[in-house]
């Protein structure tokens, strides 16, 4: 059984398209991990799938619900944590999973246990009565997640649960989303761009700009890479790439300041590179394959690429600010 279906969907605005004729189901039970550098078509995808968005073309089904003809079934069989969090920092915690599940007709008879359920399955209730003002980030991650399940929904939407949380919240909130399925009986679906935590994942796919071009288990999709991945740096790139690709049997790309050669063995094809190379190598690493390789292969560029822009274009957004407020 499918807690998601998803035939050919595509949304578009005014001429830009959004999302772009994609399909895949989600196996019931488990986590779906939908990758993509920002801008993939992510949270659209997630919108249509919660009825907030209508799509262009193509259907969607949740919990075997239509998500053009039965919105509100949809809507009652589910649980959302969005990328910007929606939680009232002027109540507790408490008291914003009650206001939740006053909202969702939990009954009252079994309301206040079904909150403190949830408050404890995220290590949360102990702080019940802090006000969410007080909470880190991390926490109030984990307060949205315990929100999102006090319904009891049969699928959690989790859009980049983890952006913009230390690794440590991030591993812990991980800690928590893949006890999950089992122990909370719910379907996961999150979006994230940090490639490396999606390794968790039972099955993933991959979405880049609106289209899906690559989906599986981790394993499958790592597979696709060939064995492992050499690192080089040379002190002369296009020189090195080409004598790499005129060399049978192999193939190298730049990836930022270093060349990317995919190989079966790789500790058998470093002393085959270096004595190709000679001293141009200044260099090497291997790494099995992660997930962020499959996307470089797929792709031609890293996930983070853009995100690392724009973090860059905020910094130098405030610094220009500064300098203005400065000068008074
Ligand atoms: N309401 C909207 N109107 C116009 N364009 C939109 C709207 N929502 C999203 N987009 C565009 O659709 C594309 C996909 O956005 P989104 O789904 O938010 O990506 P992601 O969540 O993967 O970062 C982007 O180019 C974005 O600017
Ligand atoms: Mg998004």
């Amino acid at each position: 059984m499918y807690a998601i279906e998803v035939d050919r969907l595509s949304k578009h605005y005014n001429g830009l398209v959004a999302v772009d004729d994609i399909s895949f189901q989600v196996p019931e039970g488990s986590i779906f991990g939908f990758l993509g550098p920002n801008g993939a078509g992510k949270t659209t995808t997630i919108n249509i799938l919660c009825t907030i968005v209508k799509p262009t073309s193509g259907n969607a089904k949740v919990n075997g619900f239509d998500c053009l003809k039965e919105p509100d079934r949809v809507r009652q069989s589910i649980g959302i944590v969005f990328q910007d969090t929606t939680l009232d920092k002027d109540l507790t915690a408490y008291e914003n999973l009650l206001y939740h599940a006053i909202l969702y007709n939990v009954s009252r008879r079994v309301r206040r246990q079904k909150v403190e359920d949830a408050l404890r399955f995220v290590d949360l209730f102990d702080r019940r009565d802090d006000f969410v003002r007080r909470f880190s980030g991390g926490m109030k991650r984990r307060l949205e997640v315990a929100r999102a399940i006090v319904h009891q929904p049969k699928v959690l939407f989790l859009d980049e649960p983890t952006i913009g949380l230390d690794p440590q919240s991030r591993k812990s909130l991980w800690d928590f989303i893949i006890r999950l399925p089992e122990e909370q009986g719910v379907t996961v679906f999150m979006t994230t761009h940090y490639m490396d935590e999606a390794e968790v994942c039972h099955s993933i796919a991959i979405i880049d700009k609106g289209k899906i071009i690559a989906a599986g288990s981790p394993a499958e999709l790592k597979k696709q890479v060939g064995g492992d991945v050499i690192y080089l740096k040379t002190t002369d790139n296009q020189e090195s790439i080409r004598l790499i690709r005129n060399h049978k049997g192999f193939d190298a790309e730049l990836k930022d300041d270093e060349i990317f050669v995919p190989v079966t063995k790789g500790d058998a094809c470093i002393p085959e590179l270096i004595k190709l190379l000679g001293d141009r190598v200044t260099s090497v690493r291997m790494q099995r394959p992660t997930l962020n390789d499959v996307f470089i292969k797929l792709t031609g560029k890293k996930i983070r690429e853009e995100v690392q822009d724009s973090s860059d274009q905020l910094r130098e957004a405030i610094r220009a600010y500064r300098r203005r407020f400065d000068r008074g």
